[in-house]
């Protein structure tokens, strides 16, 4: 699954990013001893059992048993793939992608992606803080006028742009950016020798990605035939309209969302929300995208499809089920009656009356869909319409939805079920190859019960982390030490060299052998790491004095099938040869 990097420039990287802080920008971690503990991120929890190992570079959770390394914890939190998530790491240690490592350019492009990032968010602070002044009172009063309370205008860090012409373009200038750099953030535009504010005398909308970075702004005219009726910002080195998400960073803090919606415009976003709907976002003023339908998988298991109830809007919803369905993302449409847009519909009508929608199947879609090209009064209009409809259940797999789809289809048109059946043809199975549906990753369902470890676990486990340490002789411990499967293992590996956080972290491993990893890992209290030789020589007795005794049980059970003398006796010269060494590894133990 992941690309593989050249496994230098990897280990520079988890070298150079310190996974406590990177943890911390999502979890309070407290120090204890050589761990971080925290309230884990991927399950519910009232107790931390959520460890960071600083000297492993690595994370375990002793309730729910989620490990790995910088990289996996940042997948795991923003649900990215791992190529993205390498980016974020590679970013925020300054080191410049493989490919890009001997590209001059790459450190002046950080910086300047950095600057432009830095600039929006000021931006956006500024026109925040506008709309509380009396510059900012005709905004204001637009956005309580379109029912809006204070409460959601701080959510979503709605702001204003006055009529002055170059207020934000001064501010941003003291502050320290240069023309060039707003401009280049869209931010301001630079005539010649004049440089004035790109928004004025709108109600902005700050477009902020699911790493929280400010890209851009959408800003809506307030009187009303004010053209453009919404002014965007234009593609710049940070923000594309086609891969963003209006208000992705507000869903992805919810681990639990069931369904995304998605609606057409920023206002009906924050309508919405603010009317009690969650996992509410927007497209930025363009139809639906590959890369966003992608993005929206990985943060829900279902989208749903809640455009416009007017003919463009219910156009758009065909193209959206399009790229959806060919991103293998799982999505329903709501249909909005009456021509109403979803903030309408739920001030007109309320949150229970848009709660109580049924969100329609694709196939039901876009039969009713069809059902308005077609004349069912006229000749052929039936057959026609039928014949389309056919079409479209073929990629039903269902039997019973099939059964659903041809009985309503057979009280509109007229034709048996039968005759609609054949029509969509008998070999449904033939179209059983379809690509399943690719269902984001679930947080790790936490298991209460384990079972019963076998006798001496611990001490493997114990044995298995100051080899992990790096802190044994070279030799002191075999992978023939263990007697857990799964342990000697992640043993022979961490002996030939590897580290403990690429075990933790390796895709190619089971999940039970990275979590057993993480688990003996991260077990280590500091003194036993301080004596770790002795410990270890300890654990390595305990291990021999179980395995010869374990030997000894089976000598003795062997002797009593024995028959000869002569065998007895050779056994019992075993027997007594397992009791001295048994004896002398006891006697050193005291
Ligand atoms: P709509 O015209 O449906 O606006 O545009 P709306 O959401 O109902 O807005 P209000 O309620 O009149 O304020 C939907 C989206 O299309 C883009 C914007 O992203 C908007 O949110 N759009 C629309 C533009 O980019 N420019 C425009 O001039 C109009
Ligand atoms: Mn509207």
């Amino acid at each position: 699954m992941a690309i593989r990097l050249p496994s230098a420039w990897k280990d520079e990287l988890l070298a150079r990013t310190d996974i406590v802080s990177v943890v911390s920008s999502y979890v309070t971690l407290k120090k204890d001893g050589r761990r971080y503990w925290g309230l884990c991120p991927f399950h519910n929890e009232k107790t931390p059992s959520f460890s960071v190992n600083a000297d492993l570079n690595m994370y375990y959770c002793f309730g729910c048993k989620a490990t790995g390394d910088a990289i996996k914890f940042v997948m795991e939190m923003e649900r990215a793939p791992f190529m993205d998530a390498v980016k974020l790491l590679a970013d925020r240690a300054h080191m410049a992608l493989p490919e890009l490592q001997e590209d001059p350019d790459y450190e002046r492009r950080r910086s300047q992606r950095e600057r432009l990032y830095n600039a929006n968010r000021d931006a956006a602070r500024y026109y925040h803080d506008m709309l509380w002044k009396p510059e900012g009172k005709a905004a204001l009063d637009y956005l309580h006028g379109r029912g809006l309370t204070d409460g959601v205008i701080r959510r979503f860090g709605l702001g204003a742009s006055t009529n002055q012409w170059d207020g934000l373009t001064n501010y941003l200038t003291e502050k320290g950016y240069t023309r060039e750099e707003l401009n280049l953030a869209g931010l301001t535009v630079v005539k010649g020798e004049n440089a004035f504010d790109m928004f004025r005398s709108r109600a902005m909308f700050p477009i902020i990605d699911q790493y929280n970075h400010v890209l851009g702004f959408g800003g809506r005219a307030m009187q009303k035939d004010a053209k453009p009726k919404y002014l965007n910002t234009s593609d710049t080195p940070v923000f594309n309209k086609r891969k963003g998400v209006y208000a992705i960073n507000l869903i992805r803090k919810n681990r639990d969302l069931k369904r995304i919606i998605l609606v057409e415009g920023y206002m009906d976003v924050v309508a919405i929300s603010q009317a009690g709907v969650t996992g509410a976002v927007a497209t930025l003023g363009t139809a639906l995208t590959n890369e966003q339908a992608r993005l929206l998988g990985r943060y829900a298991p279902e989208v749903f499809l809640c455009y416009d109830g007017d003919e463009a809007g219910q156009h758009a919803i065909e193209r959206g089920l399009d790229i959806l369905e060919a991103e293998h993302v799982p999505c329903r449409v709501i249909y909005l009656p009456d021509g109403l847009d979803p903030d309408e519909f739920i001030r007109q009508r309320g949150l229970e009356a848009f709660e109580a929608i049924r969100p329609m199947r694709p196939v039901a879609y876009r039969m009713q869909r069809l059902r308005l090209q077609y004349d069912l009064k006229s000749p052929d209009g039936p057959a026609e319409y039928a014949k389309k409809c056919a079409e479209l259940l073929r990629t039903v797999r269902d039997p019973v939805d099939l059964e659903n789809y041809l009985e309503a289809l057979s009280v509109q048109t007229g034709f048996s079920r039968d005759v609609l059946l054949a029509q969509v043809g008998t070999q449904i199975e033939a179209n059983g190859a379809q690509a399943t549906p690719l269902l984001p990753p679930k947080a790790q369902p936490v298991r209460e019960r384990r079972v019963r470890e076998p006798e001496g676990y611990k001490t493997e486990q114990t044995l298995l982390a100051l080899l992990a340490s790096g802190r044994l002789p070279r030799d002191m411990v075999k992978e023939a030490d263990f007697f857990s499967e799964t342990l000697r293992l992640i043993a022979g590996r961490l002996i030939a060299g590897e580290t403990p956080d690429a075990i933790v972290a390796d895709e190619d491993l089971t999940d039970d052998a990275r979590q057993a990893a993480g688990e003996a890992f991260s077990r280590l209290t500091g003194t036993e790491i301080d004596n770790a030789a002795e410990v270890a020589g300890d654990c390595l007795r305990k291990l021999r004095i179980q395995y010869l005794t374990q030997e000894m049980n089976k000598l003795k059970e062997t002797m009593r099938t024995l028959e000869s003398n002569e065998q007895k006796t050779q056994m019992l010269t075993e027997i007594q040869e397992l009791t001295r060494e048994l004896d002398q590894l006891k006697q050193q133990g005291r």
